[in-house]
C-alpha cells in the first residue's frame, strides 16, 4: 500500500476513481462535502432524506456526479456532529476502505481525516486512518488451494485529501500507520496461519527473517539444548510432552539514536531497554487435562501473544524508533504424550522457585515465568508480557478490552493511555496480595492454578513471582487477540495498544 497526501484547494477537482466525504446527521455536510453538493447541484442533499442515514459507518456511492472529477463520491456516514470522535472517524474510514475494496479500485482519496475531529490532532487521524485502510485490505489465502486472485483486494494507493500547511503532520501519522499496518498484518497471518505450520520452528524463521530485512534487530534463536542449559525447567516440562521442537526468540532491536543516547547520558545509567514478552504456544491441546473438542481448533491462536510481539517489533524497526526494544517468545506446543506433564508434577522454573502443576492447561504461565526471569539480564525499564492467557479473562471483559494486570500505577495508566489513543482498549483487573493466597502448595513453591475464582487474577499472580526485579505489566488478551465464529480470525491485537506506548515513551 502506497500512502500520501493530496492538496487539491476544491474537492470538486480531486481525480480519483473514489473520494470520500463525511456526512453527519441531520443533514450536516462536511466542508468537502459540502463542495461536491454545490458543484454538483445538490446531487448530495438530494440523497439524504431519502437514500442516506448517516449513520456511522454507512456508505452510498453516487457515480459520474456532474462537475465533479472524482469517478465516484462516496458518501460516509459519520452520526451525530456531537457524538464525533476518533473512534468514529477510524469506523469511517475503515467502511470506506471496504467499499473500495469491494468495488474493486485501485486507488482512493479520502476527505474524511480533515474533518475537526474533538479530543485528536490530524497525526493521531491519519496513524488510525492508514491502519484501518491496512485492516481493510488484509487478505489471508496462505492455505487455501487455488487461491482466487479475484478476491485479492486491488486498492494500492490511498490519499488523504489536507491543507498545505497540514501536510507534515499528516504524513508522519501515516508513515506510523503504515507501519501499524504491516506489523498488524504480520501478526494476523501468523496468527491465522494452523498449528501445524506455524510452529516454533515457523515462528523462529520468521524472526529471524524480520532480522534480515531489518538491520536494527538482530535475532537469536535457541534450541532445546540452549534452552536446558539456562535451565528454564518449568518452560521445558511443557515442551516435552511434544514431538514438536522447542524455541525461545531473542529480538534485539537497537534504533539509530539509542548508542548517542547512552553517550549523552554520561555517567548517569541510560534508560533500559522495553522488554516485551509473547506467550507462543503453537497449539494448546490443554495437555492431560485436555480440552473439550467443540472449539479446540482455536488454540492454534494460543500464540497470540508471540505474534503481537514479532508485529510490534517490525512496526519498530520500520519506524527507525529511537531506543531499544527487546522481544522474547519462549514457543511450544502443549500435547499429550507419554512424556507429559502429568497434573501433581512438580517443576523448578529458572528462578529456583518449584511449582506444583494441579492443571497441565494452565501452561501458558509455565513458559512465561522462565522468560520473565530471563528478562532480568537485560535491565529492563520496563517488562510487558503479552499472553492469551485465560478463559477467566474472557468471561470478565469479553472481547472489547484486554486485561491488564500492575501493581505500578504510573506504568499501568501509560499503558492504558496508549490503549486509548490507538483504539486498543484494556481494562485494569486488580491484583491485590490477598489473591496470592489461592496458589499455595503443599508440595513445591506454588501451585500454577489458584481454584474457579478470578481465574485471570490469580494467572497474573503467578507471574509477578517472577516480575519481582523490574517494572512489570501483564495483558491478558485471550478475548481480544481473535474473534470465534462466522469471522474466525485474528485481529492483530494489541499491536496498536504496544505500538501507541512505545512511540508515546520516544517522544516523552
Ligand atoms: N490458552 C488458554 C486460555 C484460553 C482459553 C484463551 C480459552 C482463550 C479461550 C490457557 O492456556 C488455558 O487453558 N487456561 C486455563 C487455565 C485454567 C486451567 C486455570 C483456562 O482458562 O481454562
Ligand atoms: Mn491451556
Ligand atoms: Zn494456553
Amino acid at each position: 500500500m502506497e500512502f500520501s497526501t493530496h492538496t487539491q484547494v476544491s474537492a470538486a477537482k480531486v481525480k480519483t476513481a473514489a473520494l470520500a466525504v463525511g456526512i453527519f446527521t441531520d443533514g450536516i455536510l462536511s466542508p468537502s462535502a459540502d463542495v461536491i453538493d454545490r458543484a454538483s447541484n445538490g446531487a448530495i442533499r438530494a440523497v439524504l432524506k431519502s437514500e442516506f442515514s448517516a449513520r456511522a459507518g454507512a456508505t452510498l456511492v453516487l457515480r459520474n456526479l456532474p462537475a465533479v472529477a472524482a469517478q465516484r463520491i462516496v458518501l460516509v456516514g459519520l452520526g451525530k456532529q456531537s457524538d464525533y470522535g476518533l473512534r468514529i472517524y477510524a469506523r469511517a474510514e475503515l467502511a470506506f476502505a471496504n467499499a473500495c475494496v469491494h468495488a474493486r479500485v485501485g486507488e482512493a482519496i479520502s476527505a474524511l481525516a480533515s474533518i475537526a475531529c474533538p479530543g485528536t490532532d490530524l497525526r493521531d487521524r491519519a496513524r488510525a486512518g492508514a491502519s484501518a485502510v491496512g485492516e481493510a485490505t488484509y487478505h489471508y489465502d496462505a492455505t487455501l488451494g487455488k487461491p482466487d486472485p479475484q478476491t485479492r483486494p486491488k486498492l494500492r494507493k490511498f490519499a488523504m485529501l489536507v491543507e498545505r500547511g497540514d501536510v507534515s503532520k499528516a504524513q508522519h501519522g501515516l508513515h506510523e500507520g503504515e507501519a501499524l499496518g504491516e506489523g498488524m498484518s504480520l501478526a494476523r497471518t501468523l496468527g491465522n496461519l494452523p498449528g501445524n505450520i506455524c510452529t516454533p520452528t515457523h515462528l523462529g524463521d520468521t524472526a529471524k527473517a524480520l532480522g534480515r530485512t531489518f538491520k536494527s534487530i538482530k535475532v537469536s534463536v535457541l534450541d532445546r539444548k540452549q534452552i536446558e542449559a539456562l535451565k528454564m525447567g518449568s518452560f521445558l516440562s511443557v515442551a516435552k510432552g511434544s514431538d514438536e521442537m522447542p524455541r525461545f526468540i531473542v529480538m534485539h532491536y537497537r534504533g539509530p539514536q539509542s548508542a548517542r543516547r547512552a553517550a549523552k547520558a554520561g555517567s548517569q545509567v541510560a534508560d533500559g531497554p522495553v522488554v516485551l514478552v509473547g506467550k507462543g504456544i503453537t497449539f494448546d491441546s490443554g495437555g492431560v487435562s485436555i480440552k473439550p473438542a467443540g472449539t479446540m481448533d482455536e488454540m492454534k491462536f494460543d500464540m497470540c501473544g508471540a505474534a503481537s510481539v514479532i508485529g510490534t517489533l517490525r512496526a519498530v524497526a520500520q519506524l527507525e524508533l529511537p531506543g531499544e526494544v527487546i522481544g522474547l517468545i519462549p514457543t511450544c506446543e502443549n500435547m499429550l504424550s507419554g512424556r507429559a506433564n502429568k497434573p501433581g508434577d512438580v517443576v523448578t522454573s529458572m528462578s529456583g522457585q518449584t511449582i506444583e502443576i494441579l492443571n497441565t492447561d494452565a501452561e501458558g504461565r509455565l513458559i512465561l515465568c522462565d522468560a520473565l526471569t530471563y528478562a532480568e539480564r537485560f535491565k529492563p525499564a520496563v517488562v510487558i508480557d503479552i499472553a492469551t492467557l485465560t478463559g477467566a479473562c474472557v468471561v470478565a471483559l469479553g472481547s472489547v478490552n484486554s486485561g491488564l494486570f500492575s501493581k505500578d500505577d504510573a506504568l499501568a495508566d501509560e499503558i492504558l493511555a496508549a490503549g486509548r489513543q490507538a483504539l486498543d482498549p484494556a481494562w485494569r483487573m486488580p491484583m491485590d496480595d490477598a489473591y496470592q493466597d489461592q496458589l499455595k502448595s503443599n508440595f513445591a513453591d506454588m501451585a500454577n492454578i489458584g481454584g474457579p475464582q478470578a481465574g485471570s487474577v490469580t494467572a497474573a499472580c503467578f507471574l509477578s513471582r517472577f516480575a519481582k526485579a523490574y517494572r512489570w505489566a501483564h495483558l491478558d488478551i485471550a478475548g481480544t487477540a481473535w474473534r470465534g465464529g462466522k469471522e474466525k480470525g485474528s485481529t492483530g491485537r494489541p499491536v496498536p495498544l504496544l505500538l501507541q506506548f512505545l512511540l508515546n515513551r520516544k517522544a516523552g
